[in-house]
């Protein structure tokens, strides 16, 4: 019998692709709202220079990279990472510019707009 574990939910249950539809910033879709939000309050946080380092390490990452993008300037270097292997793959595949791999671009334009285009 499969051990139940918190982690096998996710490995199981958790679908990157059906999460990133929230993801699909300016298309009306119900994440906008969650996006504007948390976007303004990551680029405030990061540009008060408080926070900065060498490696910064998101643990749960999950399949998205918007919760990194006001860090960049912050870190030398981002380590992005998650439980499950599905997320793991679909970063790699926005990594590798691979087809199929979620679009960021309408998300990391908000942000450098946010951002004053620095
Ligand atoms: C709700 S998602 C959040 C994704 C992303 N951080 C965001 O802000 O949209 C939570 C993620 O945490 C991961 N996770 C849960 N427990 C974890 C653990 N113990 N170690 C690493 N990742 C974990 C899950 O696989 C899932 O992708």
């Amino acid at each position: 019998m499969a051990e139940y574990t918190r982690g096998n939910v996710y490995q199981a249950a958790f679908d990157p692709k059906a999460y990133l539809e929230y993801f699909k910033f300016g298309e009306g879709s119900v994440g906008d709202e969650y996006l504007n939000f948390a976007l303004k309050h990551y680029c405030k946080a990061f540009a008060s220079g408080d926070m900065k380092g060498d490696t910064l390490i998101d643990i749960g990452s999950g399949p998205t990279i918007y919760q990194l993008l006001s860090a960049c300037e912050n870190f030398k270097e981002i380590v992005a990472s998650d439980y499950t292997d599905r997320n793991r793959q679909e970063l790699e595949k926005w990594l590798k510019k691979e087809p199929g791999a979620f679009d960021w671009t309408p998300v990391v334009k908000y942000v450098c707009e946010l951002e004053g285009d620095r």
